[in-house]
């Protein structure tokens, strides 16, 4: 048993708040390509996929009169450093393992290399699914910011995500105690 699913951290006031800014669709997307990745090279589906889904809980949109504006985001974003404490406080409070959850909050700080000095860090097995899971979504110009789903679809699909997430832990347990 968990001790937070992913339905518990969608309905947080905190999530419908921050993740609705850079999108819904994006972020389950996101997840959903972190299971399977996850699932592909033997990381914890579970670890993988919190991560996925609250990856960009720290963006902030760089607007300059009414435009989206690249060159203010590449100088002045920090949304992985933001998005780190503030899923990280959120799992906490919904009371996640802290282990687990240092874990996630490392993950989504290094989900991207756009706020760094420079792209030569090694990351973990795990901390390169959360990034190719975000690149596997990514479209051009920011669009997948702004690919919408209704709230119902959203929270059936994060369901749908929980099941998934509890039957390959089960089937990795059962695999283990068999061994
Ligand atoms: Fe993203």
């Amino acid at each position: 048993m968990r001790d937070v699913t992913l339905l518990d951290i969608f309905e947080h006031h905190i999530t419908q708040k921050y993740v609705k800014r850079s999108g819904f669709a994006h972020a389950i997307a996101v997840a959903y390509h972190a299971f399977h990745f996850a699932k592909q090279y033997h990381e914890d589906v579970d670890i993988a996929t919190k991560a996925g889904f609250l990856h960009d809980i720290g963006h902030f949109t760089w607007y300059r009169n009414g435009k989206w504006d690249y060159e203010l985001y590449r100088q002045n974003d920090i949304h992985p450093i933001k998005g780190a404490e503030r899923a990280h406080k959120l799992l906490i409070r919904l009371g996640e393992n802290p282990i687990q959850a240092k874990t996630i909050a490392l993950a989504i700080l290094f989900h991207t290399d756009s706020f760094l000095p420079s792209n030569d860090i090694e990351r973990t097995p795990l901390q390169k699914i959360v990034k190719w899971a975000d690149e596997k979504d990514e479209e051009e110009g920011g669009a997948h910011h702004y690919r919408t789903i209704n709230k119902e679809r959203a929270r059936e699909s994060i369901i749908r995500l929980d099941k998934m997430i509890d039957e390959e832990l089960q089937s990795f347990e059962k695999k283990r105690l068999t061994k």
